[in-house]
């Protein structure tokens, strides 16, 4: 293997610094975590970095609403994805953020060369700006009516209704998400990066590569219609870095995103005293390979290859794009508790549950992977719990128990040892093109060969048999040795049922090891290695993701929810209990010596009460009487300072000159219940 050992950078897609991972995401670590194990126990000089992707308007508003420093927040959002991904057996060699040092290096050098090959264009634009917050309004900021169908409440960029997609400029009456305003049009000075002077780079590049197929023929579509020149500069405020000489503009998150696996790998290689120029000077031997999701394939294969070669590094060996996670069929939906967490599912099951059912759907195609719910317990069970495992339970208590646990050579059976042991290159070649599903399927197609053998040897009977004890420890000697072979094959991807397996075995567990069986080697006692997958188990974790979720429903950014959410569910019984009456106010007078309270007489349809009412800084006595308005009827009486209080009328507002009462409609009269 040292003959042609390869050097091989690894990355996945940045999660944003703002939510939390869940399994979608998972997908996409898990696949290439296995990848990299794979490439690591074959010897290979592999590295996998990643990092939270921390910038942007939404990061920043999101900690606006938190009311804390960006900083602390990405920092705290890092250390719970770093959490998950490590309880999900996710072993990056380095882990870091976008908003580094390191980072922050490399965007400045890259667009100082971009800039300086004169690849950087700048033009002055209109952009939809938010008055109230003083900041230009990203699409998915503006809200507003379809400007083809009309329909109300439209995104900035598209409408859920008819499917138009427009500008947010196109809207009809537009208004800001973050504050509310009616947003105007401003102009401001923009950076654009050439792309379109790299068409024929790129294009050289998708040939050359080994791309997916649907991949190049996305590019090919997106060659067809012309390539744009890419906006990547945003004005201040922004959480971002700011563009050298530049003052008040700064990087679009998505220019300083996959510089990041820059800069986690500098930040690997600093501390490990790697070569970061060997793995990414212009004629580099090292590959390099980006995982990601179907979403973000123009980020990675048209702007990062183009902004590479502009600014004189290499160029990715391959970006490999998966598909959407869909739950039981469909999107993953908070109010089905099928948008799961991977914390939540950790408090329900095992990660390495998820890890083989992930890895016996995936291809290397960019299709959509189904996780059916049932069918995953029913596939973990039957092929982990009932055919993996099965072998080394059923074979490893006579061998301990009566031999002393010693594994003894001559196969009992040369042409299944044979078989097993030939299967390591096929299977490794499924692994290599990322043909998990292939790996999976052949390694328990030989699960059940040997489960086969077994049976029909019927070790149970043959140990009732004085003159049979030898074949006895010759059987279950293949039996654990396959088992073993079977768990060398499987470590890339259920890497603790390996670990665990390893001790059982006494051995390593490496891939090398898959060429021989072990004679004369002494297996150490054997402990349950993995528990069946209970449906209630994977119910309650459903359960869990719907309270979760409801908790903390999507709640504006600012404006009278962000400030007082909405109280907990009460039940009809209880707001029954809440008399509600039309009142017509009959005298209003201030109180002597009180700076917030105005008394009032109101007639509720016969029967006059007296109310003291916090409402003088928004009202003046005079103007109060004779409207109608509505009172809590039955609040029990309250004596203050001034006299009783009889009740109380209800206003909106949170004070000062904003507090506004309630007036009925036209018809209503002193008396009636409002319901
Ligand atoms: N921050 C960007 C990536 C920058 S890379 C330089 C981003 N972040 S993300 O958090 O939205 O997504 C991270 C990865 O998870 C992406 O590759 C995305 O495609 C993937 N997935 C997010 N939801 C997913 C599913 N439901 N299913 C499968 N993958 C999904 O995009
Ligand atoms: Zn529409």
């Amino acid at each position: 293997m040292s003959s042609n050992k390869r050097k091989i950078l690894v990355t996945s897609a940045l999660p944003y610094a703002n939510g939390p991972i869940h399994l979608g995401h998972l997908l996409e670590y898990i696949q290439t975590d296995i990848w990299v194990r794979f490439q690591k126990m074959r010897g290979h000089e592999t590295y996998y970095v990643c990092a939270d992707d921390a910038h942007g308007t939404p990061i920043m508003l999101k900690a606006q609403q938190l009311g804390i420093a960006p900083e602390a927040m990405i920092e705290q959002v890092r250390q719970e994805h770093m959490a998950d991904f490590a309880d999900f057996n996710i072993e990056f060699d380095n882990y870091h953020s976008t908003h580094s040092d390191e980072n922050r290096a490399f965007a400045e050098e890259i667009y100082r060369r971009l800039d300086a090959n004169g690849h950087i264009k700048r033009r002055t634009i209109s952009q939809l700006f938010d008055p109230e917050k003083e900041m230009f309004l990203p699409d998915r900021f503006v809200k507003g009516t379809c400007p083809k169908c009309k329909s109300e409440d439209q995104n900035g960029d598209n409408c859920d209704n008819c499917g138009a997609t427009y500008s947010p400029t196109d809207l009809i009456n537009p208004i800001s998400v973050v504050s509310g305003a009616t947003p105007v049009l401003k102009d401001s000075e923009h950076y654009f990066f050439d792309l379109p002077a790299f068409e024929q780079m790129l294009k050289d590049w998708t040939r050359s590569g080994s791309l997916q197929e649907e991949m190049a023929n996305k590019l090919a579509e997106w060659f067809e219609q012309g390539l744009q020149q890419w906006d990547i500069s945003r004005d201040a405020p922004y959480f971002g870095f700011e563009i050298p000489d530049a003052p008040g503009k700064f990087f679009y998150v998505w220019l300083d995103a996959p510089i990041g696996y820059m800069g986690s790998f500098k930040n690997l290689c600093d501390k490990q005293g790697i070569n970061f120029d060997e793995f990414w000077e212009k004629d580099s031997e090292a590959e390099l390979y980006h995982f990601i999701g179907k979403d973000i394939i123009y980020f990675h294969s048209l702007f990062w290859p183009a902004m590479l070669e502009g600014a004189n590094y290499r160029q990715p060996t391959s970006v490999y794009a998966h598909g959407f996670v869909t739950v039981n069929g469909t999107k993953m939906s908070k109010s089905k508790g099928t948008f799961i967490k991977g914390r939540t599912y950790l408090d329900h099951l095992n990660p390495e549950y998820l890890r083989y059912y992930f890895a016996a759907k995936l291809t290397s195609r960019i299709d959509d992977l189904d996780l059916n719910l049932e069918d995953f317990a029913q596939r973990v069970n039957s092929d982990l719990v009932g055919k993996l495992v099965n072998i080394a339970s059923r074979c490893a208590s006579f061998v301990t128990k009566k031999f002393d646990g010693i594994l003894i050579a001559n196969p009992a059976d040369q042409a299944l040892a044979d078989e097993v042991m030939h299967a390591g290159d096929s299977i490794a070649a499924h692994y290599e093109n990322r043909e998990f599903g292939r790996a999976m399927r052949e390694i328990m197609a030989l699960a059940d060969k040997v489960n086969e053998y077994i049976a029909v040897k019927e070790p149970w009977q043959l140990i009732k048999d004085e003159n049979k004890q030898q074949e006895v420890q010759e059987i279950c000697s293949l039996g654990i040795n396959l088992f073993r072979i079977l768990m060398i094959y499987l470590k890339p991807v259920i890497p603790a049922l390996a670990e665990k397996s390893a001790q059982f075995l006494n051995d390593e567990l490496s891939w090398e090891g898959h060429k021989a069986l072990l004679s004369n080697h002494k297996i150490n006692k054997f402990k349950a290695l993995l528990q069946r997958v209970e449906m209630d188990k994977i119910n309650a974790m459903v359960e869990d993701s719907k309270e979760n979720l409801a908790a903390q429903a999507q709640q504006p950014v600012t404006g009278p929810l962000a400030d007082d959410p909405i109280a907990d569910e009460i039940s009809f019984d209880d707001f029954a209990k809440v008399d509600l009456r039309v009142a017509k106010i009959v005298t209003a007078e201030h109180v002597e010596k009180a700076d917030k309270l105005l008394r009032i007489e109101v007639d509720l349809g016969g029967e006059t009460r007296q109310i003291f009412a916090g409402i003088k800084s928004a009202y003046q006595p005079e103007d109060l009487i004779g409207k109608l308005t509505v009172v809590v009827a039955n609040l029990a009486p309250r004596k203050m300072r001034f006299g009783m209080s009889e009740g109380m009328i209800i206003a909106a507002g949170p004070g000062g000159k904003d507090i506004f009462i309630l007036n009925p409609d036209n018809g209503a009269e002193p008396g009636m219940r409002v319901m």
